[in-house]
């Protein structure tokens, strides 16, 4: 199908988002965006997962109106959704983060600000949605101090530590684009901003690899999330862990929820689809922590069946990201109402008069 015909066609679907960004973004944007690490196996297994999870609904149990609405962390949100926090997002168009948490400020979720923000978070928490700061573990500890003084200044709601990226994974794909950042997309928040590592890609090397492994500390300890916990009074949330066992000890050193993530299976290739391990976790947490779930989720049934597997909610990434591309703010904004239709279409469909309910669904594994 050309250009022209895509174009004419309505959005019916999140998902229609992915071709219309393709046909927009340079293809090394595209690749980065798109892509994962090494063999793309956990990349691709995060779909097969997910799929695989059938929902029972319920009938006849005189649902009318459906609310979306939920708690995360303590707070009332419109939907049991966030921006999951992505890096560099003037990458993609100049609204960038601005667009992108205006458009969460508008459905009324919260937008997960990543310490690699191509915009400062102070204009970040003005563009009018509630925003977590995501933070990246970097080696120096004075610059974590002083990001931390300004988060909390800035008014974010809570801290979201990822933890799944001690180095970037390997992506083929950058690797072999040589990807770099343009010249006008800066590390924002970081004093080093226009790091030339970031700005410089060589055959066979990611600038953002080389950045990274240049800034963010490898070896990271549970001792070092509880002296986070202690200087930062704001709700703590660890994303990127997959084993209940690290689930156990984020409860442990104080944290209010967990992601189970595979960074969109840009991380450890191999590693299991994220959702496989959602129920695993739930156990693992009982009520001591809210669990959120992240990779892959594409629709409003992706929403149903996290929730049905006990997720308080989920983090959506590449799809708003592409939402974004096409059409900035406006797109965003377009994405998030798509996806809130979806989302209620999904609970309707189920018997369920709002997320809460979700959770009784009996779920099975199919196909
Ligand atoms: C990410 N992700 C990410 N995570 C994080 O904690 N900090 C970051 O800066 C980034 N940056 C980033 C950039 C891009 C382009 C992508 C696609 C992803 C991971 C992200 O928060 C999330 O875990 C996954 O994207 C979820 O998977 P889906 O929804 O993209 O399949
Ligand atoms: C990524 C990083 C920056 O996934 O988190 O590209």
């Amino acid at each position: 199908m050309g250009e022209r015909a895509l174009t004419d066609l309505p959005v019916v679907s999140l998902a229609d988002y992915a071709e219309r960004a393709r046909a927009v973004l340079p293809p090394d944007v595209w690749d980065y965006v798109a892509g994962g690490s090494a063999s793309e196996v956990t990349l691709a297994a995060n779909r097969h997962a997910l799929d695989r999870v059938a929902v029972l609904p319920r009938v006849l149990r005189g649902v009318d109106t459906v609310d979306l609405g939920a708690r995360l962390l303590g707070r009332r949100y419109a939907m049991p959704v966030a921006v999951a926090p992505m890096a560099y997002q003037r990458l993609v168009h100049p609204d960038g983060e601005r667009g992108l948490a205006a458009a969460a400020g508008a459905a009324r979720i919260p937008y997960l600000a990543s310490t690699l923000s191509s915009t400062p978070i102070e204009q970040v928490v003005g563009a009018g949605a509630e925003v977590w700061f995501q933070l990246y573990w970097l080696r120096d500890r004075a610059l974590i101090e002083d990001l931390l003084d300004r988060v909390v200044g800035a008014g974010c709601r809570a801290l979201v530590v990822t933890v799944d990226v001690p180095v970037l994974g390997r992506r083929p794909r950058d690797l072999r684009n040589a990807f770099r950042l343009p010249a006008d997309v800066l590390a924002a928040n970081l004093p080093d901003g226009r790091d030339a590592l970031a700005h410089a890609g060589a055959p066979g090397v990611s600038g953002i690899a080389a950045h990274t492994a240049a800034s963010f500390a490898p070896a990271l300890r549970w001792a070092d999330l509880a002296w986070l916990r202690e200087r930062v009074d704001l709700p703590l949330v660890v994303k990127g862990l997959l084993d209940p066992r690290d689930a156990v000890e984020a409860v442990r050193v104080g944290a209010d929820a967990v992601v189970v993530s595979n960074h969109g299976g840009r991380q450890l290739d191999g590693a299991p689809a994220s959702v496989t391990m959602l129920p695993e976790v739930v156990d693992a947490v009982g009520g001591d922590a809210q669990v959120l779930l992240d990779s892959g989720i594409r629709s409003g049934t992706d929403v149903l069946r996290a929730l049905a597997l006990g997720a308080a909610g989920v983090l959506v990434g590449r799809p708003l990201l592409w939402a974004l591309s096409v059409d900035g703010e406006r797109g965003a904004r377009d994405a998030l109402a798509l996806l809130a239709t979806e989302l209620r279409d999904a609970l309707t469909l189920a018997g369920c008069a709002g997320p809460a309910a979700a959770a009784d669904l009996r779920t099975l594994g199919v196909g």
